[in-house]
C-alpha cells in the first residue's frame, strides 16, 4: 500500500499534512514518499513534474495530492507552470474517469446557500472525463495574422472510444447507487457533443437496468440548482464536469468539502480535494482540510479496498462537524471556529476515539 504524497503549492501542502495525520491515526499499514510537485519541482529541477516524481507517481499504488499552482504562474507559458503540474500527471498516469462525490453532511445544512429543503439528502456523483476534450485538444494557440491581429484557439474533442470508456464507469457506477445517470452535453451545437450523445446511447442499451438521460450543459447547471436530489450519477466531458464540480459544490457547503478519485483501467488512483492552490489564504492556518481528508478515505475505498477504514474516516468527520467545530468557509453563528491544524487534529483524535472501530 505505498503512497505517494504530493503535497504542491499553497494550501495544498496545510490539507495534505492534515490528512496524513488522520491516515496515520488509523494503523493501516501505508507506505508515504514525498516528493516534489508544482512550485517545488521548478525550483528543484525546472520541472512542475520532475522525473523522479513522474516515477514515484507510477510506482505508488495511489497518489495523494494536494493542488498546484501559484500567482507567479501569470507570467509562464501555459504548459510550463506549477498550475500544469496537475494536468500533466492526470494525463501520464491515464486516469480519465474523475469522481467528484456532492454529499452533504446534515450538520452543514446552513452552510450552503441554497435552501435546506433543496440540498437537504443531496446524494451525487458528477463523473468528469479528464484526459481529453478542449484542455488538451489540438491545435491549440494564439495565431497572430500579418497586420498582427492575434487570434486563440483551442479545440473540443472526444474520441469514440474516449466516449464509451467514461460511459462504461458511468453506467457502472450507477449499478452500484440509484441506477440513474444522467449524461450532460451541447449536442444542440457542437459536432463533438452530438457524437458523446449518441455513444451514450449506445452504450446506455447494455445497461437496460440503469435509466439514461440527457441534459444540454446550460440546463444541467440550473437542474443542479433547482432539484439537485433528481441526480444519481451526472457524467460529463473535462471542460463541463470543471465547471458543473464547482457550481455544484455549493450543495455540500462549498467547495472545501469535496473530495475527489481520479482512476483509470485498474485500482492506481489519483486523490485530490477539487479546490485549488488557493494562494490568497495560503500559510493563515484557515483553509478547509476537510475536503482532503475524504480523499484520503476515497484512496482507502477504491485504491487499497478497506471500506472500514474510509468509514472511520468519514463518520470522524461527521462527529467533529457535529461537535460543533468549523473552519472559516464553513462557519456560522453558534459554531466553533478552528484552524486547519485543529480540524485535523480533531479529526484524527475521533479515529481514536471511535467506538465502531472493530465492527
Ligand atoms: C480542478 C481544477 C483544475 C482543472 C485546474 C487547477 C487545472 O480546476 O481540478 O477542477 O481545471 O481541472
Ligand atoms: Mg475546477
Amino acid at each position: 500500500m505505498k503512497v505517494a504524497l504530493l503535497p504542491g503549492d499553497g494550501i495544498g501542502q496545510e490539507v495534505t499534512a492534515q490528512a496524513l495525520k488522520v491516515l496515520r491515526a488509523l494503523n493501516e499499514p501505508l507506505d508515504f514518499e514525498q516528493a516534489a510537485i508544482g512550485e517545488a519541482g521548478l525550483q528543484l529541477c525546472g520541472d512542475a513534474v520532475p522525473p523522479a516524481t513522474l516515477d514515484l507517481a507510477r510506482r505508488a499504488d495511489a497518489v495523494l495530492l494536494g493542488a498546484t499552482g501559484v500567482p507567479a504562474d501569470e507570467h509562464r507559458p501555459l504548459s510550463e507552470g506549477a498550475g500544469s503540474a496537475v494536468l500533466r500527471l492526470r494525463t501520464h498516469l491515464k486516469l480519465y474517469a474523475n469522481f467528484r462525490p456532492i454529499r452533504l453532511f446534515p450538520e452543514l445544512l446552513g452552510a450552503s446557500t441554497l435552501k435546506p429543503e433543496i440540498v437537504e439528502g443531496v446524494d451525487l456523483v458528477i463523473l468528469r472525463e479528464l484526459n481529453g476534450d478542449i484542455y488538451f485538444g489540438e491545435p491549440r494557440g494564439v495565431e497572430v495574422s500579418p497586420s498582427g491581429e492575434r487570434t486563440g484557439f483551442n479545440t473540443m474533442r472526444y474520441s469514440e472510444p474516449e466516449i464509451e470508456r467514461i460511459g462504461r464507469a458511468a453506467f457502472e457506477t450507477a449499478r452500484k447507487r440509484r441506477r440513474r445517470v444522467c449524461s450532460v452535453d451541447k449536442a444542440n451545437v457542437l459536432e463533438t457533443m452530438a457524437l458523446w450523445r449518441e455513444v451514450m446511447t449506445r452504450i446506455g442499451r447494455e445497461y437496460p437496468d440503469v435509466e439514461l438521460t440527457h441534459l444540454y450543459v446550460d440546463v444541467a447547471a440550473m437542474a443542479l440548482m433547482r432539484n439537485p436530489k433528481q441526480f444519481d450519477v451526472m457524467v460529463s466531458g473535462n471542460m463541463f464536469g470543471d465547471i458543473l464540480s464547482d457550481a455544484a459544490a455549493m450543495l455540500a457547503g462549498g467547495i472545501g468539502m469535496l473530495p475527489s478519485a481520479s482512476l483509470g483501467d485498474g485500482t492506481k488512483g489519483l486523490y485530490e480535494p477539487v479546490h485549488g492552490a488557493a494562494p490568497d489564504i495560503a500559510g493563515r492556518n484557515i483553509a478547509n482540510p476537510i475536503a482532503s481528508i475524504l480523499s484520503a478515505a476515497m484512496m482507502l475505498r477504491l485504491s487499497f479496498d478497506r471500506p472500514k477504514s474510509a468509514a472511520r474516516i468519514e463518520r470522524a468527520v461527521q462527529h467533529v462537524l457535529r461537535a460543533g467545530l468549523r473552519t472559516a468557509d464553513i462557519m456560522e453563528s453558534g459554531k466553533r471556529q478552528v484552524g486547519t491544524e485543529e480540524m485535523g487534529d480533531a479529526i484524527a483524535a475521533g479515529i481514536a476515539a471511535d467506538p465502531h472501530r472493530d465492527i
